[in-house]
């Protein structure tokens, strides 16, 4: 099997795809990959809006850098204290890229339909052709309000055998809600753990979550400590943020139905090829 095989491109559509990023499991980096691979879809051109729906703990402004700028969010438009175009901001790093946040808590409550609502209209409002949205780490009624609303779910998993059974455990939840489309996004991956026998590889994590693999997300400290400073991937240049931008960007293209080898300019060489067989 060759690497633009695994985790085949999905077909393009020229309608606005909504995606939930999720896992049962906290801390395996959801809000990480929605803010990073909504700004590796910008880049590409796509018209995106990243929605913060971690109604305990709020953390894309501040992955965004733009925690000044919150005035209103999601809820103040379910409950029509302000509309769309105050709620959400545009980032400044590019053109296409817009973000909305999530109440910094809230007893509110609200139905599926009117989050789809809301959605929709952002979605003509702003030409989206994209909506990422982040969910908190655990089982609750906001995960199955907003899957409701949801085209598919992007899958967060990393290398611990916990991660991996929330994960299988999220796909089978999922279902149950009827959103069957989902892909998996191995975040965290320690190449060199994998070459030397310690972690799973990513066959064995493929097999442990039943899950369809859209792309694979290396471990790397500077992308957690520009994260503190508000910058996103691919604004930091140096040789450790290229890659992990790229890894990035492979899962933009392959969700903009671009077939894209699993590890572009991800690993090289002998590396990249023992990593696709283990
Ligand atoms: N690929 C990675 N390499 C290194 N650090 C990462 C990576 N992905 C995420 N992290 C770090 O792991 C921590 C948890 O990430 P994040 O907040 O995105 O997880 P989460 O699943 O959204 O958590 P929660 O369930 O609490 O919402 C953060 O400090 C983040 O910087
Ligand atoms: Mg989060």
């Amino acid at each position: 099997m060759s690497d633009i095989e695994i985790g085949t491109a999905l077909s393009s559509s020229s309608n606005c795809k909504t995606v939930i990023v999720t896992s049962c499991k906290g801390g395996v980096g959801k809000s990480t990959v929605t803010a990073n691979l909504a700004f590796a879809l910008a880049r590409r051109g796509k018209r995106v809006l990243a929605v913060d729906c971690d109604f305990s703990n709020r953390s894309l402004d501040l992955i965004f850098g733009c925690e000044d700028s919150v005035l209103y969010d999601i809820c103040d438009v379910i409950y029509d204290r302000c509309d769309i175009e105050r709620a959400v901001i545009k980032d400044e790093r590019t053109e296409n890229l817009f973000f909305c946040a999530a109440p910094l808590e809230t007893e509110e409550e609200f139905s599926s339909d009117q989050f789809s609502a809301v959605l929709e209209e952002a979605e003509s409002k702003f030409d989206l052709d994209f909506i990422l949205v982040d969910t908190p780490g655990a089982v609750s009624e906001t995960v199955e309000l907003v899957s409701g609303a949801a085209d598919m779910a992007l899958i967060i998993v990393s290398h611990q055998p916990t991660a991996a059974r929330a994960a299988e455990r999220t796909g089978m939840m999922l279902d149950s809600l009827g959103l069957t489309d989902q892909r998996l996004i191995v975040n965290s991956f320690d190449a060199d753990a994998v070459l030397s026998g310690l972690r799973s590889g990513i066959n064995e994590l493929i097999d442990k979550t039943h899950t369809r693999l859209v792309g694979i997300v290396p471990h790397e400290y500077e992308l957690s400590l520009s994260q503190e400073f508000g910058k996103l991937c691919g604004e930091v240049d140096n040789k450790n943020m290229r890659r992990i931008a790229a890894a990035f960007d492979n899962i933009a293209a392959r969700l903009s139905g671009v077939s894209t080898p699993l590890l572009k300019k991800v690993y090289t060489g002998k590396k990249r090829r023992e990593l696709l067989v283990r």
